[in-house]
């Protein structure tokens, strides 16, 4: 399947970035077809004008309703007839409206092995409670809170003097990983839902 992708997100865009680099080494058979960002002069946006991919910055600011917002989102992506969208550090909990929309096709990237550690700091949170292991999850977007169907999890060992930011940076490196291996995994039409589980195929 060579599906079309939606990006969205609020920052730096490392996982976007490896997302790019895996469509274009053919490592996922889809294309990102439009990145949208809610904040202006979000960092991530430069890997997709470098590498041609068209951005669209969508602000929340002014837009009190998620759903508001949401529809916005689902007006902007509509001329790109997109397969999957995908979460990559896009700082907003998403509404029914958008979740309805494409149903079991958002994914998201969360850095715990959910359902421990959800929402913000999930390093930190892992680092303060004193696991000894932690790692990353793709999952897809239900209307819970990082609650959806788990695709992936991988693990890492947490060491006695890693701070937040040694947690993070560790982690980062897995998560492309394991964001780039759900997301082929996905168009590959490997996965298969049943409530809860995810068998991958
Ligand atoms: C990642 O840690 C991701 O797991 C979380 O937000 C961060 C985004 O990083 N949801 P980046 O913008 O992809 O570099």
């Amino acid at each position: 399947m060579n599906g079309r992708i939606a990006v969205l997100i609020s920052g730096r865009g490392s996982n976007l970035k490896s997302l790019i680099d895996a469509c274009a080494r053919g490592d996922i058979s889809a294309s990102i077809a439009v990145v949208i960002s809610n904040i202006a002069d979000a960092p991530g946006l430069r890997h997709a004008s470098a590498a041609a991919i068209p951005t669209i910055v969508l602000s929340h600011k002014g837009i009190s309703k998620r759903e508001d917002y949401d529809a916005k989102v689902v007006e902007a992506l509509k001329p790109f007839g997109i397969d999957l969208i995908c979460l990559a550090g896009f700082m907003r909990l998403l509404s029914p409206v958008l979740i309805r929309a494409y149903p079991t096709r958002i994914v998201n990237i969360h850095p715990a092995l959910l359902p421990a550690f959800p929402g913000l700091h999930a390093q930190k949170q892992a680092i303060e409670y004193g696991v000894k292991v932690t790692g990353c999850t793709v999952h897809f977007v239900d209307e819970g809170f990082d609650s959806g169907p788990i695709i992936l999890q991988k693990i890492m060992e947490v060491r006695n003097d890693d701070t937040e930011e040694t947690l993070s940076n560790r982690l980062l490196e897995l998560e492309h990983q394991t964001y780039v291996e759900a997301v082929r995994l996905f168009f590959q039409d490997r996965l298969h839902i049943s409530g809860r589980k995810v068998s991958i195929i």
